[in-house]
């Protein structure tokens, strides 16, 4: 298969965990004989030092053309003053808004080698597999606000077309998975949140496969915590999403090891580890390019639909943290090329 995927490093540890994300796509390439045509443009700080924008006309060109884009990190304190005028976060949500994404995937395994890192007790991390699907362009961070000396608000507005179609993204993608739905809302208090359970029961009419379960957003973070094995895809808005899926980052161990994908209505994506450019560590050769690599994965399964070379590298990160050499957010002692060159090693082994 032929593809154009746009590279976006960006700042601090971006352009070290990508370039171990983009070793492995190659290496995936030349044993299934794909062709992944590779372009880098520059987006967050380094676009604002270059160009002044934090995300180029030619960056955003780019990943309109591109069946997927893999991003690193945007930010650090070069560019945290709030009195700068362009703001390295900013490109991001550009960017997203360019793409058109609406659904936030963050798939959390744990691996039993990070289980011992989480503060959470190992037996209760066992077998623990989630796929959060969080809205990303409605609710309170997207509605009209209101500010004066003595009051502030932020409106939170759902309409039925942004709650539907990241519903059917989650059943469709339970539909691959162990077929269980958990809607997250809080129905008992919020019409937003009633609109939201209507359409969810709706919408499961047409996934008769697919079992729909109701919990509360309050209940749902004890849960998350006290039996996180018992779930499969977990859908809700953009706020409640934006807690639990940091709350959810926390069962597996390390920020570092974690993916995302950011998916619209085609195949296009957008995909990249969950933590920031980790500017205390940048260009020391340190970084777990893990997140990077399992994002890489992601991109595989849900814009190119290579859901074996995916697999083939989800086995390969799993043999990887089997083995004893972790890198160092796991207490080990290896670098972002040793763990790069041991998951290399796992996909040639494979087979
Ligand atoms: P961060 O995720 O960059 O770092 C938090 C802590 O985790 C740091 O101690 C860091 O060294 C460690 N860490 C993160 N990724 C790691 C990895 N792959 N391997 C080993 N250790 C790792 O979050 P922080 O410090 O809050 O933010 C730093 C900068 O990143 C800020 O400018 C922030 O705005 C930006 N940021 C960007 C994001 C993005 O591009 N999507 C997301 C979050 C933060
Ligand atoms: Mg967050």
């Amino acid at each position: 298969m032929k593809a154009n995927l746009v590279l976006l490093p960006g700042d601090g540890i971006g352009p070290e965990t990508t370039a171990a994300a983009v070793a492995v796509l190659r290496a995936i390439a030349t044993r299934h004989a794909h062709d992944f045509v590779f372009t880098e443009h520059a987006i967050g700080g380094c676009a604002i030092d270059a160009t002044g924008a934090a995300l180029p006309a030619a960056t955003r060109a780019a990943c309109l053309q591109a069946d997927a884009v893999l991003l690193g990190a945007v930010g650090g304190p070069k560019w945290s003053d709030p009195a700068t005028p362009a703001r390295p976060e900013q490109g991001l949500l550009q960017l997203r808004a360019a793409l058109g994404v609406f659904a936030n995937l963050r798939p959390v395994r744990v691996h039993p080698r990070a289980a011992a890192l989480s503060p959470i007790k190992p037996e209760r991390l066992a077998g623990v597999d989630l796929l959060f699907v969080r809205e990303l362009t409605g609710g309170s961070y997207f509605g009209a606000r209101t500010r004066d000396a003595a009051s502030a608000s932020d409106e939170c507005r759902y309409t039925v077309v942004e709650i539907e179609r990241v519903l059917r993204r989650a059943f469709d993608l339970a539909r691959g998975r162990r077929g269980r739905v958990t809607s997250i809302d809080k129905a008992n208090v919020l019409e937003t949140s009633r609109l939201w359970r209507e359409t969810a029961v709706r919408v499961a009419a047409d996934y008769p496969d697919v079992v729909l379960e109701h919990q509360l957003v309050d209940s749902m973070a004890m849960l998350l915590l006290t039996r996180p094995a018992d779930y499969d895809v977990l859908v809700t808005e953009n706020l409640f999403g934006d807690i639990l899926t940091d709350e959810a980052a926390v069962l597996a161990g390390s920020l570092g090891l974690l993916p995302s994908a950011s998916l619209g209505d085609g195949r296009r994506g957008l995909y990249e580890p969950i933590h920031g450019s980790a500017p205390d560590i940048a260009g020391r050769g340190v970084a777990n390019p893990i997140g990077s690599i399992l994002s890489a994965a992601l991109l595989l399964r849900h814009s190119l639909g290579l859901e074996s070379e995916a697999r083939e590298i989800e086995v390969a990160v799993d043999a990887v943290l089997d083995a004893n050499e972790l890198p160092r957010d796991l207490g080990g002692q290896a670098g972002t090329q040793d763990i790069t060159a041991a998951v290399l090693a796992a996909l040639a082994h494979s087979h």
